[in-house]
């Protein structure tokens, strides 16, 4: 098990990744609130941060139960930090010190550089500099710009780098993480997808024992992996919730539904779609839609939830990225959506919360979802959002919108699928704009609407860039939907990235 401290370092997140990416279990934890109790941890790692160790309000923790009592490895700022307070010198650097650069020297007996090449390319980014090594320490690395790119103290397992070892330009970046914690810190490699679920479902009979448990199912695959795991921990005492909001994709709910009674999972699937429609009705700004979206939904869950006797746990598909976002340095960041819009239950329910995977990143839980068998195609879903159509309907909603862009948005998957094209793309829909333009279809002038289509790559949503889907596809696919979805006489495809654009349109 490995600590890592974070400086508020945008790269934090990565770090943990890539640690996890040995078979490493690690924990963040902001470094103004790191646990009291750090017999359990094998090594810590500390981040880099935005501020310079100069400036009066950076992040000064005291290290004194870490440092030279547990193998310690020091990135970017932290390495800067060790050396400001134990007798070196951090000053602003002369030369601008971002991106690549290239190892110049490495002191190659070290087993910190085993298998790393001579010129090795590492990723910089900083603006102070380590002028003075700490008392004791040894350079290890240097780089034309930057003298102590590298370093340890003596009789420690204190290791520093300046360098960002977790970014994908830092070439052997992950050889030299693999380096301190297997060979130089001696951390176990054991945690597998297998190892977790065995893990998890142990901690869950333990937690739960014969209580009941209600779990909202959203299709996605979070609140999937999370039902199956709890599943094999409690079997029938676990009650499963799956609304229809109306906003679904096409045939989304029947299909779905079927899906997991095949998967054992006790499912009451709970169609609320007028209830929904009715609440969004003459609704067009996308956050009033949210809130009318998250209100029903807690009415329709509580309702259900209620029929369900003697329940005591609500189970959620919280992941870590949620996590980390609400206990982080920065703390939540700006809202720019409200996307949490299932914002928990009525306090009167008075249900104990659990997440079973509220220890791991998306990619993990996929791999979890794999070894627990669930089926390839359900856990390379897109994601979709929570409102569903609702903020793909530019405007007001009513039911004749919802099926028109139902049936774009189906054919514009099933044609990503039957192309080749759906697991290149990480999430792809349509949006009905609000907006008619003039056509002619036969001898017939028409005047109805135009839908976008979007099809971005992203990795985890926050940036994301359009896809270059293949001209004959787009061709093909503007073609069908003309032709099949009445009520559709034009088809756009949105080239924006995000940032400036977001992912959604509202
Ligand atoms: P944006 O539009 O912010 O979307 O670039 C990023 C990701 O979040 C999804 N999204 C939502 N998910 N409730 C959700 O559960 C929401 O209100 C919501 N809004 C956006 C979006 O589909 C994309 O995957």
């Amino acid at each position: 098990n490995v600590l890592i401290l974070d400086f508020g370092s945008q790269y934090t997140q990565l770090i943990a990744r890539r640690v996890r990416e040995l078979n490493i279990f690690c924990e963040i934890f902001p470094y103004n609130h790191f646990p009291s109790d750090l017999s359990t941890y094998k090594a810590v790692i500390l981040s880099g941060s935005p501020f310079s160790v100069r400036a009066e309000d950076a992040p000064h923790p005291d290290l004194s139960q870490i440092r030279g009592k547990m193998p310690l490895l020091a990135v970017c700022y932290g390495a800067q930090y060790l050396s400001h307070f134990c007798g070196g010198e951090v000053a602003p650097s002369d030369t601008r010190e971002y991106g690549r650069a290239n190892l110049s020297f490495i002191k190659s007996d070290d087993a910190f550089f085993k298998g790393v090449s001579e010129n090795s390319q590492v990723w910089m980014s900083h603006s102070d500099t380590i002028k003075k090594l700490p008392t004791n320490g040894i350079r290890l690395a240097s780089t034309h710009d930057v003298e102590n790119a590298a370093y340890r103290i003596e009789g420690e397992t204190t290791y520093a780098i300046q360098f960002h070892p977790e970014v994908y330009h830092s070439t052997d970046g992950k050889t030299m993480l693999e380096n301190f914690l297997v060979n130089i810190a001696h951390v176990p490699q054991n945690f597998t997808p297998n190892a977790f679920v065995e893990e998890i479902v142990a901690e869950l009979k333990q937690k739960v024992g014969d209580d009941k448990v209600v779990l909202g199912l959203s299709g996605g695959v979070d609140s999937t992996v999370a039902a199956v795991l709890l599943h094999k921990a409690i079997g029938k005492n676990l009650y499963c919730i799956f609304v229809n909001n109306g906003l679904l994709r096409k045939n989304e709910f029947e299909s779905v539904l079927d899906q997991y009674k095949d998967m054992g999972l006790n499912v009451k699937g709970v169609d609320a779609s007028k209830r929904f429609l009715d609440a969004l009705a003459g609704i067009e700004e996308p956050e009033l839609k949210r809130k009318a979206i998250g209100r029903v939904f807690i009415e329709v869950f509580d309702d259900e939830a209620h029929q369900i006797e003697d329940v005591k746990w609500l189970a959620q598909g919280t992941i870590y990225p949620d996590v980390i976002e609400s206990v982080s340095v920065k703390g939540p960041s700006a809202t720019i959506k409200s996307h949490h819009n299932v914002g928990g239950l009525p306090d009167y329910m008075k249900l104990k919360i659990v997440e079973p995977l509220r220890m791991l990143f998306k990619d993990e839980v996929r791999r979890v979802g794999a070894t627990l068998g669930i089926d390839a195609a359900l856990l390379g879903r897109h994601p979709f959002p929570g409102p569903g159509l609702s903020i793909r309907i530019l405007g007001d909603i009513t039911p004749e919108k919802v099926r028109i862009l139902q049936d774009v948005d189906a054919v514009f998957i099933d044609g990503l699928k039957s192309w080749g094209l759906y697991d290149k793309v990480w999430q792809a829909g349509a949006i009905l704009l609000p907006v008619n333009s003039v056509g002619v279809m036969g001898d017939e002038r028409t005047y109805e609407k135009v839908v976008a289509l979007r099809a971005v790559e992203s990795t985890d949503g926050m940036t994301a860039d359009w896809v270059h889907l293949p001209y004959d596809f787009l061709m093909k696919v503007s073609n069908d939907i003309i032709n099949k979805v009445k009520g559709v006489n034009r088809v756009v495809y949105d080239i924006s990235s995000k940032p400036p654009a977001t992912i959604e349109w509202e």
